[in-house]
């Protein structure tokens, strides 16, 4: 049985007065005894600051990226062990903003996926095709490339823990979600992927989310589908009052 994962990506969002308000008001807001596992992922200068705050309102800490190597002259990068000394369990890693925007290959993705399963942090894996790519019917050859890449030289070790966030880049930050149905025939898609790699129990053993424009309106309509296991949100995580009611709105009832 896996558990609902909700996560949340604050991006380069947010100040220490904000990112507090909100971990602070959060406590109040979410559904009493719900069932979902909850993660926050904020800006690296907000980790030590939030992780007790986070901690009383039951929710986990993230970040939303690392390098691969242990320490030394790598100016600008943060390592597994200041991420686990700050108090995150969970890593983003391989977000199309960081594929688009910064330029990372899946060389380095796949660096950084060892270097977090080597230290027991657990990786959100993000893969996803262009819009672009979906139209020349590829999405499925895309995100089998990314998932190869990024898991190569890997094995089953831990990877019962790992995370993958199915992510299409034409729906991250436009509005425009995914419809439920075709997220699960990615996310299904994704899994058969998992079974050839590692076999039928640690692919179903994994968590596979989908992230792209979640929001109240179609929280449930993800949740619902067989494959789906929670979302990773943008937007729409970062008010503490619709975080909440994301998370009351996935509840099953
Ligand atoms: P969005 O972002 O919810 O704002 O679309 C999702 C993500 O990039 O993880």
């Amino acid at each position: 049985m896996r558990v609902t994962l909700i996560a949340g990506n604050w991006k380069m969002n947010k100040l220490r007065k904000e990112a507090v308000a909100f971990a602070q008001a959060l406590p109040a807001l979410l559904p009493p005894g719900h069932s979902s596992e909850l993660l926050i992922c904020p800006p690296f200068t907000l980790l030590w600051e939030l992780q007790p705050l986070l901690a009383k309102a039951g929710v986990k800490m993230g970040a939303q990226d690392l390098f691969w190597e242990d320490n030394g002259a790598y100016t600008g990068e943060i390592s597994a062990s200041m991420l686990l000394d700050a108090g995150c369990t969970h890593v983003i890693i391989g977000h199309s903003e960081r594929r688009q925007v910064i330029g990372e290959s899946d060389l380095l993705i796949n660096k950084k996926m060892h270097k977090a399963c080597q230290e027991g942090l657990i990786p959100i894996l993000c893969i996803g095709e262009t819009l672009e790519e979906r139209k020349a019917g590829k999405a499925e050859k895309v995100v089998a490339g990314q998932l190869k890449q990024a898991l190569a030289g890997l094995s089953s070790d831990r990877m019962d823990k790992l995370v993958i966030a199915y992510e299409p880049v034409w729906a991250i930050g436009t509005g425009v979600n995914a419809s439920g149905q075709d997220a699960q025939n990615i996310c299904a898609f994704i899994r058969g992927q998992l079974e050839e790699y590692y076999g039928s129990q640690l692919a179903a053993a994994v968590r596979i989310l989908y992230g792209g424009s979640v929001k109240e309106e179609n929280i449930k309509e993800f949740l619902q589908q067989a494959d789906i296991d929670g979302a990773l949100i943008g937007g729409a995580s970062l008010d503490a009052a619709v975080f909440a009611n994301i998370v009351r709105l996935g509840e099953n009832d």
